[in-house]
């Protein structure tokens, strides 16, 4: 991973973003199958999809970076499906992209490849007839180029092209991954963590590295050590104390004390989301029967509003 030579100034989650496809964490076999493609020269178009922050950008990214190296201007074609231009200007950018010849076919590293990408990154926000044409497009210039979806919901996209790419689901982080992300930076940033610090930031996390790393450097402005006290703050998360102080209120006293107990909390700043979240999260991890958990998420949802 390089960091050396960076702006200060940098956010994290580009400082640290993964240069190679080695610098990724976790996705061991997802890595391991593009490269294998990649190296066999049978790369087919992708489809990455998953949560937030569990690093389908980074990959594809990455892959790109090994593949052409500083050659990536001429073999690289980055689109972001959410900008409002229609597919009309996608069609024409694509169309120029691959159909300018030669300058990758001389050098390099890039010499090996004998076709370009074009990453269309948030394509779930395409709307079908977008879509549709886009089908059209990535057929057209399947000869030269290949194609990386990038988006959270595989199934916002149609079927006919769903079916022309190879389908790779990233998973939300497991805890242990990120753990190790997180001691990478802290010892790369010198920071001075608090006891249980890092297990809450993680936990915390719920596997959306990009979240993980915006927490921590934001809390690492806050104070010169970063503590529980100050990652709940960060997050606007409740702190475990509060949790378990909302919880015991709910369970055991009358409705009109629940409703005060929550609407304390918004007054307190806290949104209904994560209040809700949290407390899920604390009944989740009840032992008990799964129904009796269910029937304690709908008493709980009844203060939820
Ligand atoms: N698997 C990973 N290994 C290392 N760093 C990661 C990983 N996943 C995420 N990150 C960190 O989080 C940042 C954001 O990741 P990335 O942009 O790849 O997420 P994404 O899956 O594309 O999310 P989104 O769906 O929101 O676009 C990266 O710059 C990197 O710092
Ligand atoms: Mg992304």
């Amino acid at each position: 991973m390089e960091v050396d030579g960076q702006a200060p100034s940098l956010p994290w989650i580009e400082k640290y973003r993964p240069q190679t496809l080695d610098d990724v964490v976790s996705h061991q076999d997802i890595v391991a199958t593009i490269r294998r493609l990649r190296d066999a020269e049978k790369l087919p178009h992708l489809l990455l999809f998953g949560p937030a922050g569990t690093g389908k950008t980074s990959v594809i990214k990455a892959l790109a970076h090994e593949m052409y190296g500083d050659q990536s201007a001429a073999c690289l074609l980055e689109l972001n499906a959410s900008d409002d231009r229609g597919i009309d200007v996608v069609r024409d950018q694509i169309k120029t992209f691959a159909g300018s010849r030669g300058i990758f076919q001389s050098v390099s590293t890039a010499d090996k490849h004998q076709y370009k990408l074009v990453i269309l990154d948030e394509a779930d926000n395409m709307t079908s007839t977008a879509q549709m044409a886009l089908r059209r497009i990535i057929e057209q210039y399947s000869n030269t180029t290949r194609f990386c979806l990038v988006c959270n919901f595989a199934n916002r996209l149609i079927p006919a092209i769903r079916s022309r790419c190879t389908k790779f689901r990233f998973r939300p982080l497991d805890t242990p991954a990120v753990v190790s992300m997180i001691n990478r930076v802290v010892s790369e940033e010198s920071l001075t963590m608090g006891p249980g610090a890092v297990a809450a930031l993680a936990s915390l996390s719920r596997g959306d590295m990009r979240h993980a790393l915006n927490v921590l450097q934001a809390a690492s402005m806050q104070a010169s050590e970063v503590t529980i006290d100050t990652i709940y703050a960060v997050t606007g998360n409740l702190p475990p104390d509060v949790a378990a102080s909302l919880e015991v209120t709910l369970f055991n006293q009358d409705y009109g004390s629940g409703v005060r107990a929550v609407n304390g909390l918004l007054e307190r700043g806290y949104a209904l989301r994560d209040i809700c979240a949290d407390l899920g999260e604390r009944v989740m991890g009840l032992k008990c029967p799964p129904i009796a958990k269910a029937h304690v998420l709908k008493e709980h949802s009844l203060y939820m509003y």
